[in-house]
């Protein structure tokens, strides 16, 4: 007589193993090539991301008792560790998203986590720093209780915190962040832009933090005020971006550079940018850019420039630091995606 297999009982993902696992996740800085602002509107942006620039995170299962978000500490980019490690402490944002991913993926558990934070991407910047941290914590979390998160799932969690960090957000940093490729977000859809030829970008950061939240709420408000402005930005906008994809697609990148200066230009006519964004624009323009812009929510954080070659792209970067800037980065717009 032969035993009839038996279905193994069901696992409980959140308990066992996980005691003595440190559950990793990254996730990398992005800059928005085109259509900020206006894709908040449902209207199409372009985002690049900046495998240069991360995040990453650690998680363990706590060895206090309590429930959520136990002790937390924190590197920001310059190496600085926060002075607390009382997770009490940590932003709103997160400590809500850790206690929301154990609540859906553990429920009726009480789970206490540790997390750390290694964050090489400056705040403030827009450069989807807060997203970052936000993606690479859930990716700490689902790697340390092995929950085995989907796309969408990952994407769900980064955009809850970033309701919490900037208020209304379109989601194009929660995907970006996450993302080897460029991004295209349309009436927030994603997609992939094919690329027709390589190309760089440099990200200077101007030094100056602006508030994303503060941003958006300006525009919101100059639209409320003025509804016919609304319109006429995001038609234009949506122009520019419709133009600078074709541009990608066949590999005109000087036609691309153009789309980024008039979508600088764009924006600075609703108030976005500052004397110190418009003159790293104009020093990127005088130095071989096919196109410069601030990139992000603006009111600060940086600037944008366009090149042809890597080497025009070096160029770029030591002109950009002796005029001013306090970081340079290059990254590279290819289809094939870059090693993250
Ligand atoms: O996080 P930032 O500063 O890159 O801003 C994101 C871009 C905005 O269009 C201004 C806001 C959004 O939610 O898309």
């Amino acid at each position: 007589m032969t035993a009839e297999p038996h279905a193994p009982p069901p696992t409980n993902p959140c308990a066992g193993p996980a005691a003595a696992r440190t559950g990793s996740g990254r996730a990398h800085a992005k800059v928005i090539l085109l259509g900020e602002h206006a894709v908040v509107y449902g209207a199409p942006a372009l985002a690049l991301p900046v495998p240069g620039l991360s995040c990453t995170a650690s998680a363990v299962l706590s060895a206090q008792p309590g429930h959520g978000l136990t002790a937390y500490r924190y590197r920001d980019a310059a190496g600085d560790a926060a002075a607390s490690d009382v997770g009490s402490q940590a932003p709103k944002a997160l400590r809500h998203l850790v206690k929301t991913l154990l609540n859906r993926s553990c429920p009726g558990e009480v789970l206490a986590v540790d997390l750390a934070l290694d964050n090489g991407i400056p705040m403030g910047r827009g450069l989807g720093s807060s997203a970052a941290c936000a993606r690479a914590t859930v990716n700490a979390l689902d790697d340390l209780l092995q929950l085995g998160l989907c796309a969408t799932d990952v994407f769900d969690l980064v955009q809850l915190a970033e309701g919490q960090t900037h208020g209304r957000s379109s989601g194009i940093d929660a995907w970006a962040t996450g993302s080897t490729r460029p991004v295209l977000m349309t009436g927030g859809r994603v997609s992939a832009p094919t690329v027709g030829a390589p190309a760089w970008v440099v990200v200077a950061d101007s030094g100056e933090i602006g508030s994303t939240k503060e941003a958006v709420a300006l525009v919101r408000e100059t639209f409320h005020r003025e509804p016919a402005r609304r319109a006429d930005f995001l038609s234009r906008s949506a122009t520019l971006t419709a133009t600078a994809l074709e541009a990608l697609d066949s590999g005109r990148l000087e036609l691309l550079g153009r789309q980024l200066t008039a979508n600088h230009r764009l924006l600075f006519s609703l108030g976005l940018s500052t004397p110190a964004l418009d003159r790293l624009v104009e020093v990127s323009l005088g130095h071989g850019a096919l196109g410069a812009k601030l990139s992000g929510g603006g009111m600060g954080g940086c600037v944008i420039a366009l090149a042809g070659t890597s080497q025009t792209a070096f160029r770029l970067a030591t002109e950009l630091t002796r005029q001013g800037a306090r970081g340079t980065w290059t990254a590279s717009i290819d289809e094939r995606g870059a090693d993250d």
